[in-house]
């Protein structure tokens, strides 16, 4: 089973199509959104590193991740360059905010639901970029398709360091989290982001 097959496997669920639709129409903010994404991917990294300092194996893959993001995010930015898209804030998708409400407060809790959490938006993102890619322009198909390893490598990371530093099984908080994120993706959305869910405006 190759990378991606094992994340469409722990995924519930696939991005419908009325999305992909959304996303072609919405290419600007597209870009500025994954622009955003990926600095937060990176952001997230780091906020583990400042909170757990004692967890070495959380401190070598969360800095050598941030690293990575880092660049795909100057990477979304040169593309954006080129295309005069303009660099602006944005709203966040509900996403991220919708898994992380169910964080526990206590740990090790919280720290295994965040790493579960980070495990979920690594492998929609890669389930996002490969579904994508054949509708994209050659520049931005060539691009997408270039972050699937990256990202893949990132959702095995963060799964196996919740595994390790559980010290009990994980599934349960897993499918509970694979619940939520399916939900998330599924239920109708107004608004168009990377992560959102089934565009209402198609
Ligand atoms: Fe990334
Ligand atoms: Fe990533």
């Amino acid at each position: 089973m190759d990378a991606l097959d094992e994340i469409k496997e722990f995924l519930a669920c696939e991005t419908p199509d009325s999305w992909i639709q959304a996303a072609l129409q919405n290419q600007d903010i597209l870009l500025i959104d994954h622009a955003h994404c990926e600095k937060k991917a990176a952001s997230t990294a780091m906020n583990l590193m400042f909170r757990y300092v004692d967890r070495l194996d959380l401190l070598n893959k969360m800095s050598r991740l941030a690293r990575e993001e880092l660049i795909h995010f100057e990477q979304v930015l040169a593309i954006m360059q080129d295309r005069d898209v303009v660099y602006d804030h944005m709203s966040p998708a509900r996403y991220a905010a919708g898994m992380r409400k169910h964080v526990r407060t206590s740990e090790p809790g919280r720290l295994i639901d965040l790493l579960i959490i980070g495990a979920f938006i690594e492998a929609r993102s890669c389930e996002r970029f490969a579904k994508l890619a054949p509708f994209l322009d050659e520049e931005l198909a060539k691009f997408y398709r270039s972050l699937l390893k990256s990202e893949g490598r990132h959702y095995q990371d963060y799964l196996g360091l919740a595994a390790d530093y559980a010290g009990e099984p994980i599934d349960e908080r897993v499918a509970f989290f694979c619940e939520v994120e399916r939900e998330l993706i599924e239920a109708p959305d107004d608004e168009f982001r990377f992560h959102s869910g089934a565009p209402t405006f198609i």
